[in-house]
């Protein structure tokens, strides 16, 4: 198969580990017989310098125009005093609300070779770590209003909307319920309903669309308590479905109880088959360049992309056989490497690429 990709490196450690993503990606064509092309992107404070602006229009008409996009991190201290606008993390938001991919998918599921690097006692993990967040990723407080006023008495004020329609909620509730069918079929819908209307009307949402879908177990989660509860009991979750700032904090929390954020893919998806593939991590400025960032993340991600863009199936098992030999071996990378373990192997962001190269059969 013949497949265009569209590579945003980004900003801080992306340009390393999407480095390692590709030599992965160029493996699995040469293996299976496929031809990947790529199309360089300019996002974030790379486009910012160059251009003035985090994603040019002709760049996110790339995005648009490939087969899928793999982006690697962007953001840095450089930027930090750039109006909100022109933030890098807005090239990021335009980039998600330009491709319409309002679903983002968070994989939290503990590596059994890194159960102990997950700071839970180990009862707790050893009862199972396994579910996914489903994000609404291109609505909510992230894309209402922004704005800071000045007050009569001369005192600031800051505002910043959340507004959902009804077929927002819907969107994203199929895909949570879509889902859970194809898992172990327990969706929990997370919101604030004791103090926000646009909770409410999630939640009456989410209950109508239960009356399609009788197989499924829904539940309603308070945020607050959810946050409690991936703690406590993280066994308990299959799905999550909740809305883009709640789904953003909580997965976060998530991928922090498997072990390290540095495994944790993403997938995006709207109503096409392009869809954003990203690491759920940031792009960590303060170990950029110097060899030490986690590749998996962004690895997966590829991986992700091969299962459910391309239907490539095969050739995602491969990546995630890959990972998991690597991981068997006893090959790590700072963030997930256990203190005083003498039979483990510290390997930086290069070195662990390579051995999943290798690894791929
Ligand atoms: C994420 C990130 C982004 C978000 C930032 C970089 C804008 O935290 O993908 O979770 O908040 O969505
Ligand atoms: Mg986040």
């Amino acid at each position: 198969m013949k497949k265009n990709i569209a590579v945003i490196r980004g900003d801080g450690i992306g340009p390393e580990i999407v480095g390692q993503a590709l030599d992965v990606l160029n493996k699995v064509a040469e293996l299976y017989g496929h031809e990947f092309s790529y199309t360089d992107v300019d996002m974030g404070g790379v486009a910012i310098d160059k251009y003035g602006d985090p994603l040019p229009r002709e760049m996110l008409d790339k995005c648009i125009a490939s087969d899928s996009v793999l982006l690697g991190a962007v953001g840095g201290e450089k930027w930090n005093g750039v109006p909100g606008h022109l933030r890098p993390e807005k090239g990021l938001l335009r980039l998600r609300a330009g491709m319409g991919v309002y679903s983002n998918n968070r994989p939290a599921k503990i590596w059994p070779q890194l159960s102990e690097a997950s700071p839970l006692k180990p009862e707790i993990v050893a009862k199972g770590i396994d579910f996914i967040i489903v994000r609404e990723l291109i609505g909510g407080i992230y894309f209402g209003e922004h704005k800071t006023e000045a007050l009569e008495s001369g005192e600031k004020q800051a505002v910043d909307v959340l507004v959902y329609s009804e077929s927002e909620i819907e969107r994203i509730g199929r895909i949570g319920f879509e889902t859970a069918m194809k898992r172990n079929k327990k969706l929990c819908s997370v919101e604030k309903s004791n103090v926000l209307d646009s909770s409410r009307l999630w939640k009456s949402v989410m209950h109508r669309l239960a009356e399609e879908y009788p197989e499924v177990e829904l539940s309603d989660m308070l945020v607050d308590n959810c946050a409690m509860q991936i703690v406590k009991n993280p066994a308990q979750f299959d799905v999550i479905v909740t809305e883009n700032m709640f789904g953003d904090i909580l997965s976060d929390e998530a991928s922090m109880i498997t072990g390290s954020i540095g495994m944790i893919p993403s997938s995006s998806l709207g109503n096409t088959s392009c869809g954003l593939y990203e690491p759920i991590h940031g792009s960590a400025p303060d170990i950029a360049g110097k060899d030490l960032a986690n590749p998996i993340g962004t690895i997966l991600s590829a991986a992700m992309m091969l299962r459910y863009s391309f239907d490539m199936v095969a050739e995602a098992d491969a990546i995630e056989n890959a990972v998991s030999k690597v991981l068997d071996q006893g090959y790590r990378t700072a963030d997930i490497m256990p203190p005083e373990a003498v039979s483990f192997k510290k390997v930086g962001c290069k070195e662990m690429g390579r051995l999943i190269v290798d690894n791929i059969v």
